[in-house]
């Protein structure tokens, strides 16, 4: 198994919560009410896995990595987008949260919002999970020796092996503040 063999299995996943997304958000513009349960661990997936997670071990360990190594022009500048469009990912996932809080308020503009930004998700996240599978993960595997994929390989497990804790610790924090 490869490094980027674990990160593609993370891939289709993330599809599939996009597509459950997809479907809710198209069942709300026909006039249904947004099941909130479904959105708030749509969100919580959203924030914990695809980006804490995921992104996470892409950026900390995998691009950490390849930036060390002497790679084309070409890649580098794949690698700085994929950066770029993780950013953009954190800003429509923060626009969503806030309109779901917009929502929950019983604001109009809560509902617009939500719609708005789960289909900028909806439309964003397939490109960029396209140009990684398609045109990077599998070339850029080419700069590393067997040992060092071996060792991303570890150290993917040992990031998603802290993120449970720091998880559950982070939901322990917030509900003591709240029942302060
Ligand atoms: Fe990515
Ligand atoms: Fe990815």
């Amino acid at each position: 198994m490869l490094p980027i063999g674990l990160l593609m299995i993370e891939h289709r996943l993330i599809e599939r919560m996009l597509k459950l997304l997809e479907v809710e958000i198209s069942d709300s513009r026909s006039g249904k009410a947004i099941d909130m349960i479904f959105f708030e661990a749509a969100i919580d997936f959203l924030s914990s896995y695809a980006d804490r997670c995921h992104h996470g071990k892409e950026e900390d360990v995998l691009f950490r990595d390849l930036d060390k190594k002497e790679i084309s022009g070409s890649h580098r500048e794949i690698m700085q987008s994929l950066v770029t469009e993780h950013i953009y990912g954190r800003k429509i996932l923060n626009s969503l949260v806030e309109a779901k809080e917009r929502y929950l308020d019983g604001e109009n503009s809560g509902l617009m919002g939500i719609i708005k930004f789960a289909e900028e998700m909806i439309n964003f996240y397939p490109k960029h999970i396209e140009k990684e599978d398609r045109h990077f993960f599998i070339p850029i595997m080419e700069y590393f020796t067997k040992e060092e994929k071996n060792k991303m390989i570890d150290e993917f497990f040992k990031f998603d092996q802290a993120l449970i804790h720091e998880k559950y610790k982070g939901i322990v924090e917030s509900w003591e503040n709240r029942k302060k």
